[in-house]
């Protein structure tokens, strides 16, 4: 194994950046043109791509992203799975422009036929029978986290230490060093101390859940079946089981957060390992792009709520909102499901997958780095330590921002973009086998700069 000379990789740093301003000048100039925006990006996080600035963009369709300066990359960010259906897929596109075109109506309070066949759709592939819609998957966990709460007359929720969710305030928990629960790091002027709403462990220790789960005061464990926003952590083989067999014996619920584990199927993981949680959040790809979530409940849950007839759920009890379902929002839903994310392009992005994972194991091993990758379906991404990790706080330790900035700049220098956050890559319909080699060269001429 070789380990990274640190003067090099700074050298390297400098030289990528020098390269990566030479060829942007016009993402260069309107990022310097933008003094309205608050950070000088339209999202705060924007800030976050490698170069100093990010890439403006021309245009977008399948995997290819052409930006201002007229350069064209492979896109395996894709929105980090916003665009896991591809940008701009064709049936999208013509579901959106048939709504709000010649049907007209993108919001208007009123349902379409559209939302009753997402639902049944949602069903098919998750398994839960009653879905609600939201806009975001941030406001699909705070809805379904406050029917947990409502259904369990229990005050906190369950996290994994370096888990991701959406801005949910009751996720930002995480374990530090010593074992200690504590407010992540960086968390924004919490509205309460989220030790108060929040009870956390580590994934894949199921004794650490069952100690937390046994003062049975958690509505519900609000977890992803795969930790994906600190690498992929995957579950360790009966972990899943595990899970949910203490959330029953201790009265609390299962809610699976699908929205980047979607990856794994056509169903997420939920279908894929055969789950059955008590609630299921998605948000993200399922709109193929157009702002789109969604929640499903099982009949037992649905039904608990029900019973509380004081909750107010159809006009100003903190659940919903007024654009959430819209008529624009449903169609698009119903287009990306039915026509582009299909079992059949599911088996086409998992194989382009596992040729990236051995591309990537390949050029590591020829290179002695001594780093891993791990793949869920359609998804992989590189992490700078051997072996995988098995949990969040393990993940995050292996974290280093230089390395992370080197690798983004060498391989947007050589037309190939992933995720501004870790090191992911996604597969999406129209992805190639020479998209997928595209990479695996960038990342080999990348590596043998670094170790040679
Ligand atoms: C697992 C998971 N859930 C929810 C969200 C929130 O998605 P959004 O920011 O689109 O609301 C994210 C965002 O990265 C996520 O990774």
């Amino acid at each position: 194994m070789t380990s990274v000379d640190r003067r090099r990789l700074e050298h390297l740093v400098e030289r990528e950046r020098a390269a990566f301003r030479l060829a942007h000048p016009r993402s260069a100039e309107l990022f310097s043109e933008a003094r309205h925006l608050f950070g000088g990006v339209p999202m705060t996080w924007m800030s976050k791509w490698a170069g100093g600035y990010p890439l403006y963009l021309d245009s977008a369709h399948g995997c290819q992203v052409v930006d201002v300066d007229g350069l064209s990359y492979v896109d395996f960010a894709l929105g980090d799975t916003g665009a896991m259906a591809g940008h701009s897929p064709g049936p999208t596109v013509d579901a959106v422009v048939e709504r709000i075109g010649r049907l007209g109506g993108i919001t208007t309070m009123l349902p379409t036929a559209d939302a009753e066949w997402v639902g049944a759709e949602l069903e098919r592939r998750f398994g839960l029978p009653l879905w609600s819609f939201a806009l975001s998957a941030t406001d699909a966990n705070r809805w379904a986290v406050r029917l947990a709460r409502l259904v369990t007359g229990r005050p906190k929720i369950l996290v994994f230490s370096y888990c991701y969710h959406g801005s949910v305030d009751e996720t930002f928990v995480v374990l530090d060093h010593d074992g200690v629960a504590r407010s992540r790091p960086g968390n924004v002027a919490p509205p309460v101390d989220p030790l108060l709403t929040t009870r956390v462990a580590e994934f894949n220790d199921l004794a650490g859940v069952e100690a937390e789960l046994a003062h049975g005061d958690v509505a519900a464990v609000l977890c992803e079946p795969a930790l994906t926003n600190i690498g992929i952590v995957l579950p360790a083989p009966g972990f899943m089981e595990g899970l949910r067999a203490a959330t029953r014996r201790h009265g609390s619920l299962l809610m699976l957060d699908e929205t980047h584990t979607f990856s794994a199927g056509p169903g997420g993981c939920t279908m894929a390992w055969g789950l059955s949680p008590d609630i299921v959040t998605i948000g993200k790809a399922i709109g193929g792009g157009v702002a789109s979530g969604a929640y499903g409940l099982s009949s037992g849950v649905a039904a608990l709520v029900g019973g509380h007839e004081s909750a107010d759920l159809v006009d100003v009890g903190g659940v919903g909102g007024t654009l959430a379902g819209n008529a624009l929002s449903v169609a698009a839903m119903r287009a990306t499901l039915g026509e582009v994310l299909t079992a059949g392009a599911f088996t086409h992005m998992d194989d382009l997958a596992v040729r990236f994972v051995t591309g990537v194991e390949e050029v590591m091993a020829r290179h002695g780095a001594p780093w891993s990758v791990t793949r869920l379906g359609a998804r992989a991404e590189y992490r700078f330590t051997q072996p995988a990790p098995t949990t969040g706080s393990e993940s995050a330790a292996a974290e280093d921002e230089t390395l992370d900035e080197y690798l983004h700049l060498a391989l947007c220098n050589r037309g190939v973009l992933i995720t501004p956050f870790h090191n992911m890559a996604l597969m999406c319909p129209t992805t190639t086998v020479r998209d997928v080699d595209r990479h695996t060269a960038a990342f080999d001429a990348a590596l043998s700069d670094l170790f040679s």
